[in-house]
Order: structure tokens, then C-alpha cells, then sequence
């Protein structure tokens, strides 16, 4: 076993730790304050090989590999989580889907754009009344020669308003319910396409979340991704991998809490010494520094099973999503508690933290999703 970072994955990890304190952190606040995405940073990110992380050369990926994006990600999350999870859905959402499932064709077409950032991806699968159990969703794609017509809105959208792509779940075979599910690849031209209501939401508010509605958009056949009616297969496939981004995310913002809380203690001065001196704030940073440690591990090893293509990893996936999005919870919580009032006050970061950090439970599978697909795989359903 070596827990070493290799040459190259220093190398990346350095260069995205860089790019959050540089053009990521001084922003962070104003973007959370106005609900604005950092498109500017987006956009360099593309160009630096932060957009494509685990394509190959072929796609102009940068082929850092799985542990050096959830190292990166981890970067970008300390900073900024709304930017992370943009990078986060591109890379894993988008990207992985696309090389996976795709044709020929639609990699070339579709990756190399993605990869250097000209092209802003997106996954659509929930829809109002289709959230934890997406095999309900309603949206339709009716075959109407060789050609598909799209119907139906989606919601919570990530990245919705800035998408140039979008991966769209449609029903195409009604009476087989989750089992007529179909993936399409749609640019956001297509007609018929608007984008709807953007969320205002309780954190990462420098993250675009928006309904997306589909008014009659003919496509033709060869956008769908993958086998017609497999479509649920392909987002679950998806989001085991999806989930190893939003443990790193939520890593990040642990870690990035933890570190307010080591600050804060040793600048503020109660009972005549810095808090930090107190044993009641040593045992809540000895129980975060631990916590987070614990969920970077674990985290590296899930991104090394993928990374390896050691086997299927959908139950360790869910259990990092589930331990790293509750630590973080945790870790935030006890972080702002160490900062006492100020804790509750925006000029803090870790009130921005705090908020950041909830979503982590919810997106890309609840915790009690995760606890779901857990016990499916102990029990050896
Ligand atoms: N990999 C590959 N195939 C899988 C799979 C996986 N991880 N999990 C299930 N499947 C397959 C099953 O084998 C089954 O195949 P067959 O039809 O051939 O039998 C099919 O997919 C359906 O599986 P289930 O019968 O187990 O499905 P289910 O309806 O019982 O649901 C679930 C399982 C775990 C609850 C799943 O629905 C789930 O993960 N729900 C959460 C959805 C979610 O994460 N949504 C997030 C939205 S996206 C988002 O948040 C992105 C963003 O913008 C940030």
C-alpha cells in the first residue's frame, strides 16, 4: 500500500491548491452574496486541464486520474464549493458518462469541448416529482421515425443556466417504467429548449441550479447515449462515480472548517488565554482533525478503486458520499461553534461553510440513499 501522492499528482494538486487561493478564494464571498457562478475561473479551469481531469489525451483530456481530481477537488472545495461542484458534475457527471456510454462520434464531438472548458456540461435527471427514485421520471422522448421529440421539465439542475450540454433522462418505453428510461445528449440550441427557473438557494449559491423545460425538442436517434431503455443503468453507473466528487467536495469544506476553527482559536482570547488553550476547544479540534483524516482516506481509496479499475465500487462509493457529506456536517458544526457569535455573522467564513456544507447530504443520492444502496450490498441483494 502506498499513501504517497506521485510526482504528477503533485504537480496537479499543487497547481489546483494555487488556482483556489489565487482566483477562487478572494471571490468566494462576493459570488456567494449575489448567487453568481465564477464563469471567469470556470473557464481558465478548462484551460487548464481541471475540466477533463480522467479523459484521455486522445479527448484533450489531462489524464490526472481519479485520486488527483478528488485532490483537486478537495482544493476548490476549500475555496469555493459552488465552483467545485460545477468542476465536479463536468468531470464526473458529464465527462465519465460521455466516455463510457458514448459512440465514437459523440466523443469526439462532445469530449474535447468539455475538456478545455468551451463546453459546459450538465446531467438532468430529477424532475419534481422524481427525486431519490429517479425511475419514475416523467419526461418523455417519443420515437417519431429516426428521429426522438422531448417533453417534460427537469429541476435542480447543476450548472443548468451555463450549460452548453446536456445529459437529459427521458422516458422512451412508458410501460416498461424504470426500465424505459433513456439517456439523450442535447446541445442547448436545440429547439424547444429553455432554460427555467433558477434556484435561489441556502449554499453553494456561486452555482447555477435551474429547472430545465424541453418543449417538443426533436433530436435525432443518434443523440441518445448508450442503449435505448438503459438509461437508469447509466445514471446509477454514473453517479457511483459522481458520488467520490461530492465526498471530496465535502472534505474540502470540512477541511477548509477545521482550519477556521484552528485560526480563531488561537486569535481569540477568553478567561485571559486563547480559547485553543481551553480543553473543551482541543476536543472538538482533536474530534474534527480526526474525522476529516478518516473521510480523506477512505476517500482515496474509493478514487484508487476507480482510478484502478479494480472492480465495482458502488457500495464504498455510497459509504464515502454518506461518512465524508455527515463528518463535514459535523466538523462544520462544531467549527462554527468554537466561533461562538462571530461564528453566526457573513463576515465569518464559516457561516458560509456551514451553508455550503448541507447540500453534500442531499445531492447526487440523500444519505438515506446512500444507507440504501449500503445495505443492498452487506445484505447481497
Ligand atoms: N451501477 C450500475 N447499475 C445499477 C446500479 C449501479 N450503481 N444501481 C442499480 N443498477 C441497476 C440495477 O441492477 C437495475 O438493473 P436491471 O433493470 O437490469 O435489473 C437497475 O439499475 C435499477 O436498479 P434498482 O432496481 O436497484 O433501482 P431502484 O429503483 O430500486 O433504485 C436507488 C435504486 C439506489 C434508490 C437509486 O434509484 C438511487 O441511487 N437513487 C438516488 C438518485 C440520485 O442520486 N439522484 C441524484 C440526482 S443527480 C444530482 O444530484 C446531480 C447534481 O446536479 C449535482
Amino acid at each position: 500500500m502506498d499513501f504517497t501522492f506521485n510526482e504528477e499528482q503533485k504537480m496537479v494538486i499543487d497547481g489546483a491548491r494555487r488556482f483556489a487561493r489565487e482566483k477562487l478564494a478572494p471571490f468566494a464571498a462576493e459570488l456567494d452574496e449575489k448567487a453568481e457562478v465564477n464563469i471567469k475561473a470556470l473557464k481558465e479551469l478548462g484551460r487548464l486541464g481541471y475540466l477533463g481531469m480522467t479523459l484521455p489525451e486522445e479527448f484533450d483530456g489531462s489524464n490526472a486520474g481519479v485520486i488527483a481530481y478528488a485532490a483537486s477537488m478537495i482544493e476548490f472545495s476549500k475555496a469555493d464549493a459552488g465552483t467545485s461542484v460545477a468542476v465536479s458534475v463536468q468531470n464526473s457527471l458529464v465527462n465519465d458518462a460521455i466516455l463510457t456510454f458514448g459512440t465514437d462520434e459523440q466523443k469526439k464531438k462532445f469530449l474535447p469541448k468539455l475538456a478545455s472548458g468551451e463546453w459546459i456540461g450538465c446531467f438532468t435527471l430529477t424532475e419534481a416529482n422524481s427525486g431519490s427514485d429517479p425511475g419514475s421520471l416523467r419526461t418523455s422522448a417519443t420515437r417519431d421515425g429516426d428521429h426522438f421529440v422531448i417533453s417534460g421539465t427537469k429541476n435542480f439542475t447543476t450548472n443548468g443556466g451555463i450549460a452548453d450540454v446536456m445529459i437529459v433522462f427521458a422516458q422512451t418505453c412508458k410501460e416498461k417504467g424504470a426500465k424505459g428510461i433513456s439517456a439523450f445528449l442535447l446541445t442547448k440550441d436545440v429547439p424547444g429548449f429553455k432554460v427555467g427557473k433558477h434556484e435561489n438557494k441556502m449554499g453553494i449559491r456561486s452555482s447555477s441550479t435551474t429547472e430545465m423545460v424541453y418543449d417538443n425538442c426533436r433530436v435525432p436517434s443518434s443523440s441518445l447515449l448508450g442503449e435505448e431503455n438503459k438509461g437508469l443503468k447509466i445514471a446509477l453507473t454514473t453517479l457511483d462515480g459522481g458520488r467520490i466528487g461530492i465526498a471530496a467536495q465535502a472534505v474540502g469544506i470540512a477541511e477548509a472548517a477545521l482550519e477556521e476553527a484552528v485560526r480563531y482559536s488561537k486569535e481569540r482570547v477568553q478567561f485571559g488565554r486563547p480559547i485553543s488553550e481551553l480543553e473543551g476547544v482541543q476536543f472538538m479540534i482533536a474530534d474534527m482533525a480526526t474525522e476529516v483524516e478518516v473521510a480523506k482516506t477512505m476517500l482515496y481509496r474509493v478514487a484508487w478503486m476507480k482510478e484502478s479499475h479494480s472492480g465495482k465500487y458502488t457500495k464504498e462509493a455510497a459509504m464515502i458520499k454518506l461518512y465524508a457529506s455527515e463528518m463535514a456536517h459535523r466538523v462544520c458544526h462544531k467549527a462554527l461553534q468554537v466561533h461562538g457569535g462571530y461564528g453566526f455573522m457573513k463576515e465569518y467564513k464559516i457561516e458560509r461553510l456551514y451553508r455550503d456544507q448541507r447540500i453534500t447530504e442531499i445531492y447526487e443520492g440523500t444519505s438515506e440513499i446512500q444507507k440504501c444502496v449500503i445495505a443492498r450490498s452487506v445484505l447481497g441483494e
